[in-house]
């Protein structure tokens, strides 16, 4: 089992070298941003998994008012299939289910057989939509 709290600043380096092992780091989004801007934002829904004092897991969680979401799920490569990405999903849609968000969306890249399988199994299933955006600001 890991130990489940929010981020602190002192978690950053950590956690964007996660992220990097991960292969969730792209140019156009620049972690040490995406941390700031999530941590003006419900903070307390960016959530860190320790085993002892290392940090193996990550997700940020979300609510709009309409839909609950989830970005960064990361678990480190030599930690996977133990359950902690499982629990760390569970935590987040615990602390969403006490905003009485109603639903929660997530997107995951094309391609990426495994998250697909690993979200198919905690009980996601794939929406009839597309999925549009329109980027506001570039990190690049
Ligand atoms: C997706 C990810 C978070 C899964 O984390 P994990 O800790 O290995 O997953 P768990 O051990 O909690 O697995 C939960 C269930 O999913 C299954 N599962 C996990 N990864 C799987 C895979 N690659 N293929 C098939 N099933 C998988 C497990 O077998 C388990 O099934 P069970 O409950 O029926 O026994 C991890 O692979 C990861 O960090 N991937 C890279 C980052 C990423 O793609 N994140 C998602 C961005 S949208």
């Amino acid at each position: 089992m890991i130990r489940i709290r929010s981020f602190q600043w002192a978690d950053e380096q950590a956690v964007v070298e996660l992220w990097q092992r991960c292969g969730l780091v792209r140019p156009w989004n620049d972690p040490h941003r995406d941390i700031a801007r999530k941590m003006s934002t419900q903070g307390e829904l960016f959530l860190v998994g320790l085993l002892g004092d290392v940090i193996v897991a990550t997700v940020m969680a979300g609510y709009d008012g309409h839909r609950g979401w989830i970005n960064y799920l990361a678990v480190d490569p030599s930690h996977r299939k133990l359950g902690y990405g499982k629990q760390l999903m569970h935590e987040a849609e615990r602390l969403l289910r006490v905003m009485e968000c109603p639903k929660i969306n997530l997107q995951v890249r094309a391609g990426n057989a495994d998250a697909l399988e690993f979200y198919r199994r905690i009980g996601f299933a794939v929406d009839d939509v597309v999925s549009m955006g329109k980027r506001l600001e570039s990190d690049e």
